[in-house]
């Protein structure tokens, strides 16, 4: 493989930043109670992007060095026609990968187009595989939807499906083993998520609901052997092998692991706010440079520049107390 040109983007402590996860809409069909309140407002459709001033963001974020984008939402799969924004996505000369972060319930009707549009791997969440548990974490949500657009996803020829699972005491953590042994049994690796502190729920407590990524990896020890692998994939991902199985299982650990130095990645909202870090609110509207100058991209392409100097060296989550980050995960789609 031929590597990668250098990313011009570069921020203030050397990281050069190469992966943009792009949330199309901050609207979900779900309700999970880690990541919404019942009463979770939604931005105005007027304050979006336009399809096309995402397809115009994501090319200018390539020529300058990104060579991955992940679309994300709330749920990306509810916004109309977005299946366009892949198409033009994934043509781009330069974007080595697009992928795609879903909550599985609209693949059924897509998994076809996002792979003839060029997305090679989708991760999908799923939480629990029990009907009544998964309506409750997901407030409205039903099970039998999300594991039919699994089943599509498989059948449709993605290079790589993959599961998140949000883990939370005494809500699903005594499922972990049967989510593996569901995702081993089709194909896919998992990574289990510990919940982040994004946005004020009412639904529990997060300091009684943390489970740690240890605890989870001591209960899976009883019935697979992990060997942890040196991988890193410029993210927050530990990645473990699993004796005679092909397949991995990954933990995302905020409170447990600090991977903030070796991160890659800025975040885009709905509205074109550019967000530097995932735990903090340093960030730059760039929607208003776009409306500026509708024919000419050098002015966005200096913002996008000039933004690398306002990423911050990590995050700051804390378990209790008020959360520090106002926004809801919906905004940024992780
Ligand atoms: N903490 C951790 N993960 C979250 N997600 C949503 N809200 C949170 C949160 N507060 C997860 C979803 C999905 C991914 C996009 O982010 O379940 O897997
Ligand atoms: Fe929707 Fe994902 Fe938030 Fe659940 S976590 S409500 S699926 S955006």
């Amino acid at each position: 493989m031929i590597a990668d040109p250098p990313s011009q983007l570069v921020d203030r402590y050397g990281r050069q930043v190469s992966y943009l996860r792009i949330s199309v809409t901050d609207r979900c069909d779900l309700r999970c109670v880690y990541c919404m309140t019942p009463e979770t407002r939604f931005v105005p459709r007027a304050q979006l992007l336009t399809l096309e001033e995402i397809v115009r963001l994501g090319r200018n974020f390539v020529a300058l060095g990104v060579n991955k984008i992940r679309i994300t939402g709330g749920e990306p799969l509810v916004r109309k026609n977005v299946i366009r924004v892949f198409e033009q996505l994934g043509a781009l000369e330069g974007l080595r990968e697009l992928t795609l972060t879903t909550n599985g319930t609209q693949l059924p009707r897509f998994a076809r187009d996002l792979v003839s549009a060029g997305v090679k791997r989708v991760n999908i969440s799923l939480d629990s595989l029990r009907p009544e548990r998964f309506r409750r974490i997901t407030r409205n949500g039903e099970l039998h939807k999300v594991l039919r657009g699994i089943d599509a996803a498989l059948g449709a020829g993605f290079e790589r499906v993959k599961i998140n699972s949000v883990i939370l005491r005494n809500r699903n953590h005594d499922e972990v083993v049967d989510l593996v042994r569901f995702a081993f049994g089709r194909g896919m690796d998992i990574s289990f998520i510990e919940e982040m502190p994004l946005g004020m729920i009412d639904d529990h407590d997060r300091a009684e609901a943390h489970y740690p990524s240890a605890a989870i990896r001591r209960d899976l020890a009883d019935h697979f052997e992990l060997i942890e692998s040196a991988e890193r994939t410029g993210g927050p991902s530990r990645y473990y092998q699993v004796r005679g199985h092909a397949n991995r299982i990954g933990f995302i650990s905020p409170h447990t692991h600090n991977f903030c130095d070796s991160c890659n990645r800025v975040r885009l909202t709905a509205t074109g706010r550019l967000l530097l870090c995932l735990g903090q609110e340093h960030s730059m509207q760039l929607r208003p440079v776009l409306r500026a100058h509708p024919l000419d991209d050098a002015p966005v392409q200096s913002a996008i520049r000039a933004a690398m100097d306002l990423k911050p060296r990590g995050h700051d989550f804390q378990l209790g107390g008020i959360p520090v980050i106002a926004r809801h995960m919906n905004t940024t789609g992780g």
